[in-house]
């Protein structure tokens, strides 16, 4: 029998839990979300590989020593943990068990780089204990695991900050200043569609990616960025997906297939066939260290244990009416995207890597290594990205922007000075994401592969208690 006192805290419980989630719809700035001390902050990172060691510890300590103290690194590898240290010279204790890196080092801020399906232990740790923390996307990759982030995150003084680099580059930044000034009206839908090359693209499914209890499927690893773009362009939530996707190109689709690329009968034949020993940096982390954890960076990227999708098409409607058609495609002849933005006064469109649409023809080998890339000295032959914007009954108008693919668009740099340094390209951009946002783009895509695998329309909101909001901004 309820009680009159359990019905009221209920109750209380309830209201709060509104009030707490209302408060989470402000897109809190990176002044806010990390506080400010004239001390560097101590940092650990859970994650020693290539973008935990490569971008989170080489950059923070070459450009922010000011700002942060590495004070301690982890990984389930031991093997990866100390190349890392030594390639980092740093002089801080390594721990194989999380656990205890949180009860023994004092830590103001941990950077969560590991496998995209174990970020919301980490997470949760940390945010249980008072630790801010910065996450690589996707936050994580059911929805389980997306709700008990979002509740730790409620209950906790500590921040969770999403590690979205692509909002901060600088096409994608031009594109959304453009819908703010309403350029071409009210926007009504949008086609977005992301082609991955047969290099980038294939590298996805010899890794950890090929495997859905890991990645969460592309729609997770790869998707919850351009499900962020979406989301922040859009200014409002998602409420309704449908998808379609399958496994047509790798995986079981060949005739022949390896153990691993380097011990591999058909390098001849087989036009994928990578040999990691010519790659020092892949050698060293992962071939040098199998022996712990059995961890194979050359696998068979034919092999027949590959779920994930390699094609798939979302249909998603947001709250205040947009709908966006969304396509990834991962054996693409080139690397690039199309993005076209309908609006009640006309369109704006701009693409990227489109060799029949640029003057010269890119390596398409190299392209995802300029995209990485921190180093000043990467020029690319292309002058300009173009959008073109063209209002109804008038002629198109292009409009070109100095051309920048290095360190994602000129991302990287600008969200860590933001994340930081609290250096704010524009605050009414709203570049800081939040646990909320994190979430948005992660229940996207675990919307769309569950209407892929149940052949339904998926509704954000059965997915957690997070409500969809007309106008996240407003
Ligand atoms: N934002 C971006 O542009 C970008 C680019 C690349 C990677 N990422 C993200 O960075 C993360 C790491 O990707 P990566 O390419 O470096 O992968 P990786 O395989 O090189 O590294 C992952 C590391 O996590 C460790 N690990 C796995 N499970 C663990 C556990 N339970 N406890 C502790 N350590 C564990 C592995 O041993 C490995 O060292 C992923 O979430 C990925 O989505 C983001």
């Amino acid at each position: 029998m309820k009680t009159k006192s359990s019905t009221t805290r209920r109750q209380f419980l309830a209201t709060t839990s509104a009030v707490a989630a209302g408060m989470l719809l402000t897109n809190e700035s990176a002044a806010m979300l990390l506080n400010n001390s004239s001390k560097p902050k101590k940092v650990a990172l859970v994650g020693t590989g290539i973008r935990g060691m490569n971008f989170w510890g080489k950059i923070s300590i070459q450009n922010y020593a000011d700002e942060i103290q590495f004070v301690a690194l982890s990984d389930i590898n031991p093997g990866r943990l100390q190349f890392a240290k030594n390639f980092l010279k740093l002089d801080v204790p390594t721990f194989v068990n999380f656990d205890k890196m949180l009860d023994e080092v004092e830590i103001d801020l941990l950077f969560v780089t590991t496998v995209d399906a174990t970020h919301d232990e980490f997470i949760i740790k940390a945010l249980n204990k008072g630790i801010n923390v910065l996450t690589e996307k996707p936050m994580t990759t059911d929805e389980v695991k997306c709700q008990n982030i979002i509740t730790a995150a409620r209950n906790s003084s500590a921040k969770l900050i999403m590690g979205f680099n692509y909002r901060y580059g600088k096409l994608f930044t031009k594109l959304k200043k453009m819908l703010m000034k309403k350029e071409v009206g009210e926007i009504t839908s949008i086609d977005f569609h992301w082609y991955l090359n047969t290099y980038h693209g294939a590298s996805y499914f010899r890794r950890w990616h090929g495997e859905k209890d890991k990645s969460g499927t592309l729609l997770l690893h790869k998707a919850a960025h351009h499900f962020d773009l979406l989301n922040w362009w859009i200014g409002s939530d998602p409420v309704e997906v449908h998808a379609y996707g399958a496994l047509d190109y790798y995986g079981k689709n060949n005739s022949f297939r390896g153990k691993r690329c380097m011990d591999c009968p058909h390098t001849k034949e087989c036009k994928f066939y990578w040999d990691i020993t010519k790659d020092e940096m892949s050698t060293n982390l992962y071939v040098k260290n199998e022996q712990y954890d059995g961890y194979i960076r050359d696998n068979c990227l034919w092999r027949e244990e590959i779920d994930i999708y390699d094609k798939m098409a979302v249909q998603i409607k947001y709250a205040n009416g947009v709908q966006v058609s969304y396509s990834l495609t991962t054996y693409s002849p080139y690397e690039g995207f199309r993005v076209a933005f309908n609006g009640k006064k006309g369109r704006i469109e701009t693409w990227e890597g489109v060799p029949s649409l640029n003057s010269i023809q890119e390596d398409q080998a190299k392209l995802h290594e300029k995209e990485m890339d921190h180093s000043s000295h990467t020029k690319s032959d292309l002058k300009y990205h173009e959008i073109v914007k063209q209002i109804n009954f008038e002629p198109y108008e292009k409009i070109q922007l100095p051309y920048v693919r290095r360190g994602h668009w000129g991302g990287d740099t600008l969200m860590l000075d933001e994340i930081l340094k609290n250096k704010i390209v524009d605050p009414a951009l709203k570049h800081a994401s939040n646990q909320r946002d994190g979430s948005m783009a992660v229940l996207v895509g675990i919307a769309a592969c569950k209407s892929i695998e149940e052949g339904k329309m998926i509704k954000i909101a059965d997915l957690t208690d997070l409500k969809p909001q007309v106008n996240k901004w407003g």
